[in-house]
C-alpha cells in the first residue's frame, strides 16, 4: 500500500523546513504561510497536525504529496471556536451536546456538510459530509485564529509512519517537504482525536482516541454505536487501514516472554519472563496511568525503532478507557504490512 517512492516531492523542492518558535512571531509567520497556500506542521493537544488552507485545493493537494500519502483520504477540518466549526455543518441534537462537551478538545465530529461550506471537495474526499474540530492547544488556536479560514491537517508524519508527537518527529519525516513546523514542545495527549459520527440516528465511533468511549457515552446518555459494514459514512482514512502507524520494527503484542534482541514495551510493574534479554526498554507508565501511556507512545515507537530490533515486544495493556485508542494503534502497528 505505501508506494512512497512512486509519489513525486512537492514542486517546491527541497528546501529545508524552518522551524518556527512557539510564540507570537511564529504564529505569525505560519499564519502567513498557510495562507499563502503552503503547508505548515502545528502542534495540537494530540499530535502535530499537517496543516493547509482547506478552502484551496491546491494547498490541500500539498498535504498529500508531502505525506506521500497514497490516497485521497477525508481531512480534519480544524477550526479556532465553536462557532467557525457550526458553520461549517449540520449539527443535530447528539452533535451539539458533545461540542458543547468536550470542544475544544481531542474530539472530531463528522457530520453533514452545511450548503455555505467552505472545505473544498478533495479535504472532504468529495463526501456529503464534514470532519470537524476545534483544538484546544493555544498555539494552536492561536493560529487558527489568525488564519481565518478551516485548516485541514493529517498528522504530520510520512504516510503509514507513526505519528508525530514533537517537532523533530515531524522534521525526522518531512525536512524539505513542508515550508514549515511551529515548534510548541511536546503534544500532551500523545493520541489522535476521537472520530464520532453525527450523521442521523445513533452517533457512530469511527475512530477511538484522545476522549474515551465511557465519557462520550456519559454526555450523550446511551453508548456509541460501531460504524456498520455498509455503513455510507464508513470511513476510509488510512487511520482506520490494517496496517498503519507503524515502526520499521514489526511488532508482538501482549508478550509475555521476550525473545533474546528483542526491544520491549513495558506498562507498570509487570514485566515478562526473559526482559534482561531485551535490546531496549520503554516503559509506556511505570505507575499504569492509561493518560500518561497514551502521551508517551508514540516517541517510545520511534525510540524502540531506534534501537535497531528487528522485533518489539508489547507487554500486556488494559483495554479500558484510553486503552481502547492504544491498543487500537498498537494492534494496527502489528498487522501485517
Ligand atoms: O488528533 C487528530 O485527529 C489529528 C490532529 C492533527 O488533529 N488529525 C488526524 O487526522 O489524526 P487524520 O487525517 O490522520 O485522521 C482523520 C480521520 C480519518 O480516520 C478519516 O477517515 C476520518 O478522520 N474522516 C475525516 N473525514 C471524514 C468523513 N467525512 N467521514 C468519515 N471519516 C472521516
Ligand atoms: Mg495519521
Amino acid at each position: 500500500m505505501n508506494d512512497l517512492a512512486s509519489i513525486p516531492a512537492p514542486a517546491s523542492g527541497r528546501r529545508p523546513t524552518a522551524r518556527l518558535p512557539g510564540d507570537g512571531s511564529g504564529v505569525a509567520e505560519a499564519a502567513r504561510l498557510i495562507r499563502a497556500g503552503a503547508c505548515v506542521a502545528f502542534p495540537t493537544e494530540t499530535v502535530y497536525g499537517l496543516g493547509a488552507d482547506a478552502t484551496d485545493a491546491e494547498a490541500v493537494a500539498g498535504i498529500f504529496a508531502a505525506k506521500a500519502r497514497p490516497r485521497f483520504n477525508p481531512l480534519i477540518a480544524h477550526l479556532p471556536g465553536r462557532t467557525a466549526a457550526e458553520g461549517q455543518g449540520t449539527f443535530d441534537d447528539h452533535a451539539l451536546r458533545l461540542a458543547e462537551a468536550f470542544w475544544p478538545g481531542p474530539l472530531t465530529l463528522v457530520v453533514p456538510a452545511s450548503g455555505g461550506t467552505t472545505v473544498c471537495d478533495l479535504a472532504r474526499a468529495g463526501l456529503p459530509s464534514v470532519a470537524l474540530r476545534v483544538p484546544a492547544n493555544p498555539l494552536a488556536r492561536d493560529l487558527l485564529a489568525a488564519i481565518g479560514r478551516p485548516v485541514a491537517a493529517p498528522s504530520a508524519n510520512r504516510s503509514g509512519r507513526v505519528s508525530p508527537t514533537r517537532a523533530d518527529h515531524v522534521l525526522a519525516d518531512l525536512d524539505g517537504r513542508i515550508a514549515a513546523v511551529l515548534d510548541g514542545g511536546d503534544t500532551p495527549v500523545g493520541i489522535e482525536s476521537t472520530v464520532v459520527a453525527c450523521l442521523g440516528g445513533p452517533p457512530r465511533l469511527l475512530r477511538p482516541g484522545g476522549i474515551t468511549r465511557e465519557a462520550i457515552a456519559a454526555v450523550l446518555g446511551t453508548a456509541l454505536a460501531a460504524p456498520a459494514q455498509d455503513d455510507a459514512a464508513r470511513p476510509i482514512g488510512p487511520g482506520l487501514l490494517a496496517s498503519h502507524y507503524a515502526p520499521r520494527a514489526a511488532l508482538r503484542l501482549d508478550a509475555e516472554v521476550v525473545e533474546p534482541e528483542e526491544a520491549v514495551l513495558l506498562f507498570g510493574a509487570s514485566r515478562p519472563v526473559g526482559i534482561e534479554r531485551a535490546c531496549a526498554v520503554s516503559n509506556l507508565s511505570p505507575r499504569g496511568d492509561l493518560t500518561e501511556a497514551a502521551s508517551r507512545l508514540f516517541a517510545a515507537l520511534r525510540d524502540l525503532d531506534a534501537s535497531g530490533a528487528a522485533t518489539i515486544a508489547v507487554c500486556r495493556i488494559p483495554a479500558d478507557g484510553l486503552g481502547e485508542a492504544i491498543l487500537d494503534r498498537l494492534g494496527r502497528a502489528a498487522a501485517p504490512r
